[in-house]
């Protein structure tokens, strides 16, 4: 049995106790009520972006339902969710008046390309974070290139290293918490193309360059991270290490016991 499995398998407090002081299970919890009266909504954000972190940012570019105007913007309450099928969900936040333009037009078309963000881009890609007023293009804003896309109307970033175009799935939108402020609503895409640059994948187009990639990580507050180190773990199969284990022996036996 490895070093690495056993302190995998039999747990931190069953033998580890140093780990698992240091792991920090002794430490007591502050319980929050996210609705508490006396909570305000803001501590609320800063709470969840700075404890659910990193996060990746979906540069969403769309085009309006007149087709006039073209947007880009940037969002990090986003994740692909799934690969079969190719799904990604994207959140928007509530704000005092209209809706992010971004989401209107995904209401509108049904239609994006979401951009990944490597390191080299971040200045640009927050530069068109700001609140420009609906119909003015931030691609203006951000200088970046545009690439036609083959499914979508909306043109892809040309420096993103990996792009998804893609189409609404489905939307939920939820009441704004008071008068006055726009409805969030969460947003599910679902990819019809993929790009990905030249020289970042390999030749079955099946894994990205993560050098070439280079993603930023959005953090707590205005904050950013690189990665800087990565490391791997095998998954264990439970049938191929169950003989090797006598934690997970046990627990097998009073498994097939109990049914
Ligand atoms: C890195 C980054 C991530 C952001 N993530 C989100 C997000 O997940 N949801 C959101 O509603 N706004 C997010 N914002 C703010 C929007 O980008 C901002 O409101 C923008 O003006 C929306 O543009 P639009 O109205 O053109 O859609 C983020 C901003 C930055 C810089």
């Amino acid at each position: 049995m490895s070093h690495e499995f056993h302190f995998y398998v039999y747990g931190l407090s069953h033998q580890h106790s140093d780990r698992c002081c240091r792991l920090g299970a002794s430490k007591t919890h502050h319980e929050i009520d996210p609705y508490a009266e006396d909570r305000p909504m803001v501590n609320n954000y800063r709470l969840l972006v700075s404890g659910i972190a990193p996060r990746p940012i979906g540069f969403i570019s769309t085009v309006s339902g007149d087709g006039k105007t073209e947007n880009l913007a940037p969002f990090s309450y986003f994740q692909v969710v799934d690969h079969d099928p190719p799904m990604f969900i994207v959140g928007f936040s509530s704000r005092p008046g209209a809706v992010k333009d971004t989401y209107r037009n995904l209401k509108e078309t049904g239609e994006c390309v979401i951009n990944t963000v490597s390191e080299g881009m971040i200045e640009a890609v927050n530069a068109t974070s700001i609140d420009a007023p609906y119909g003015v293009s931030e691609w203006e804003v951000s200088g970046l290139g545009k690439a036609s896309s083959s499914t979508v109307k909306a043109a892809r970033v040309k420096e993103s290293v990996f792009s998804v175009e893609g189409k609404v799935v489905d939307i939920k939108e939820f009441e704004a918490h008071k008068p006055g402020m726009s409805s969030p609503a969460v947003v599910l895409i679902q990819a019809t193309r993929f790009w990905v640059q030249e020289g970042a994948v390999d030749e079955e187009f099946s894994h990205i360059d993560l050098e070439k990639l280079r993603p930023v990580a959005q953090l707590g507050g205005i904050s950013y991270g690189r990665i800087s180190s990565t490391f791997e773990r095998p998954r264990k199969k439970w049938e191929d290490e169950v003989g090797k284990s006598d934690l997970l022996t046990e627990l097998e036996r009073r498994n097939n016991r109990s049914s």
